[in-house]
């Protein structure tokens, strides 16, 4: 079943559709709308390659649900 997610991605609203709903923010972020300055190093938790900003709280992508932050503000490092 495909979902869709509404993220403000530096400054730019975006509804993306997705069909994984176990999809981390990292890899939308990567993968999806191609913001590769946000790397995928341990994919754990504990390396902060992932970092971003989400409504302004550091955060490690790879450990964060896309779908669980639907209406979120992400701010990659490119923003
Ligand atoms: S990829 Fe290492 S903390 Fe996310």
């Amino acid at each position: 079943m495909t979902q869709t997610l509404n993220l403000t991605i530096n400054g730019t609203a975006r509804a993306i559709a997705l069909d994984d709903p176990r999809a981390t923010l990292l890899d939308v972020l990567r993968e999806r709308i191609g913001l590769t300055g946000t790397k995928k190093g341990c994919d754990r938790g504990q390396c902060g390659a992932c970092t971003v900003l989400i409504d302004g709280r550091r955060m490690n992508a790879c450990l964060a649900l896309a779908l669980s932050h639907d209406g979120a503000s992400i701010t990659t490092v490119e923003g």
